[in-house]
């Protein structure tokens, strides 16, 4: 035994010095952080899913109040919180071609192009062309389709409420998210509503259940790559590869050019090869293969972003509105005088009218941002503001939406839900960069205005039938689950709906 014995001390002397050979990395630079431990970093809670990341940014954050960064490593490669709202400006915007994309590379026959996910050539090509399915003129022809939608919604709401008034509401509103994407993206009429349908749920574990590959790639960056991996389950590839075939028969059904994302999608197929243009001489032009995993990887991101956003925003809305009677009064007061001012006619124009609604869509996502963090690769050696150290290629900048938005410099009783800080007055001499829930710069979210409709066009809807109220049951704080992507309550939220003609 003692034979093995200074093998075993030099293997562990090995390991020991491999997986801490980086942690004077910060210290070098000055920056302060908390000390990381051999192979984990800072992330060992994360590692061991006991913690949200978006949660322990948040306590990071918190730990060094005077500090402009602070100092991580993920396991072994050093990372940066960035909690000073200008360097937040200067990554996401100023100068962002320095900060391009989020560093996370996959399988690209394994959903690894899609549009989150994508390195800068790629995000230029796809975002020329896809961004044409979220200008405002689509909007009105989306606006029919949604509503249609949130009327089904509504009768389904009626039927189950006939037997009980209390609804767990993540999985209720769920439906709605998932039908409305299927149809307002993809043009693909399901029925989560009826018994048999297994598809919201069955997909939204497969979708939002993070697997053990990226904890992988925190310890070896590059290496999902080399080794064909996913970041995404086999369920989940193939689901968004049924869409892409769903697509085609439509196409070959309708040939109508709708402009949802699937027309585009399918247009973007047909051309076969596409270009990002070019915005001046200068640029260059970049040029992309589209394949159906191209497209795949497209439906991905639509799908998780457009179901799974839509339905925590709408239980985030209504448990703060239930917990607070005399703002759901005020939100219900706006709806009903907006529609009585467009003569009773709920139209894309009315909902744009609704303000005090869209204060409390951006403050339930203040509160809940649902995007765990805004993160950044460093796309070459760059000093930030206000700092004197440089920033080294290819660390990973990592933006808390949470903290920010419960910093109470920046919002005062963070922990109030108070739509009114959103109202022009109240806003205008905030940070620009202290409202992120969408990101912000070029690489900002996408389907913003698609979420605000989603959002917009069902809580009409809803209040126009219903009244929300807390049950003896319903959680007095909100805790999230580490198991999912997306800052997911950990508890049912049950709530009792009224109906307002009662
Ligand atoms: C409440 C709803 C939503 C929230 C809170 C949200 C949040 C975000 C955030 C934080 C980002 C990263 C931004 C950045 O890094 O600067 C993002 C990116 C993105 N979102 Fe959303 N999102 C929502 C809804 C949607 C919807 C409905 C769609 C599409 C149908 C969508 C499509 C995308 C895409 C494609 C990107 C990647 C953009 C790029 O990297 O160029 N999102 N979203």
């Amino acid at each position: 035994m003692f034979y093995y014995l200074p093998t075993f001390i030099t293997i562990v002397c090995f390991l020991y010095y491999y997986f801490t050979r980086t942690f004077d990395y910060w210290r070098s630079k000055n920056v302060k952080g908390p000390n990381p431990i051999p192979f984990f970093g800072n992330f060992i809670d994360v590692f061991f899913r006991r913690k949200h990341v978006g949660i322990l940014y948040t306590e990071l954050y918190k730990q060094y109040p005077n500090e402009k960064v602070v100092g991580l490593y993920r396991m072994m490669s050093p990372t940066l919180l960035v909690r000073d709202l200008d360097i937040v400006k200067q990554v996401l915007i100023k100068d962002f071609e320095s900060f391009p994309d989020r560093g996370v590379n996959f399988s690209k026959e394994r959903l690894g192009d899609n549009l989150f996910h994508a390195d800068i050539g790629v995000m230029k090509v796809l975002r020329k062309h896809l961004t044409s399915a979220f200008t405002a003129n689509k909007f009105k022809n989306n606006f029919l389709v949604l509503a249609g939608r949130a009327d089904k919604f509504i009768d389904y709401i009626e039927s189950i409420t006939m037997k009980d008034s209390v609804i767990d509401t993540l999985p209720v509103f769920r439906k709605y998210g998932v039908d409305s994407i299927m149809m307002g993206a993809f043009g693909i009429d399901i029925d989560p509503y009826s018994d048999e349908d297994k598809l919201c749920d069955l997909m939204d574990k497969e979708f939002q259940t993070p697997s053990y590959c990226l904890e992988m790639e925190l310890l070896f960056p590059g290496a999902l790559s080399k080794l064909n991996l996913s970041l995404f389950s086999d369920k989940t590839v193939q689901f968004c590869r049924e869409v892409i075939e769903a697509g085609k028969t439509l196409e070959a059904i309708e040939k109508a050019d709708i402009n949802r994302a699937m027309d585009i999608f399918m247009d973007l197929r047909r051309e076969g090869t596409v270009s990002s243009g070019k915005k001046s001489e200068e640029d260059k032009e970049l040029w992309m293969k589209i394949t159906d995993d191209v497209l795949a990887g497209q439906v991905f991101i639509f799908y998780l972003a457009g179901y799974g956003n839509n339905a925590l925003l709408s239980t985030y809305a209504l448990y703060h509105l239930a917990e607070n009677p005399d703002i759901q009064e005020l939100l219900v007061k706006d709806i009903d005088e907006v529609l009585q001012k467009h003569n009773g006619k709920f139209s894309y124009d009315a909902l744009k009218d609704m303000k005090y609604l869209q204060m409390v869509f951006e403050e339930t996502l203040r509160m809940h941002p649902l995007t765990n963090s805004v993160s950044r690769n460093v796309g070459r050696d760059i000093k930030l503001d206000g700092t004197d150290f440089v920033i080294k290629k290819n660390t990973v900048l990592a933006i808390s939406p949470y903290a920010i938005h419960h910093d109470e410099k920046n919002y005062p009783e963070p922990e109030q839900f108070r739509p009114e800080r959103f109202a022009p007055e109240n806003a205008k001499d905030r940070h620009p960069c202290a409202m992120i829930s969408f990101g912000l710069g070029p690489r900002s979210c996408l389907g913003t205005r698609f979420a605000q409709l989603q959002f917009g066009i069902c809580m009409v809807k809803f209040f126009s039938k219903y009244r929300v109220e807390w049950t003896k049951n319903t959680v007095k704080t909100i805790s999230y689950t580490p198991m999912r992507l997306l800052l997911t309550p950990s508890e049912s939220i049950y709530l009792r709906l009224v109906p307002r003609n009662s």
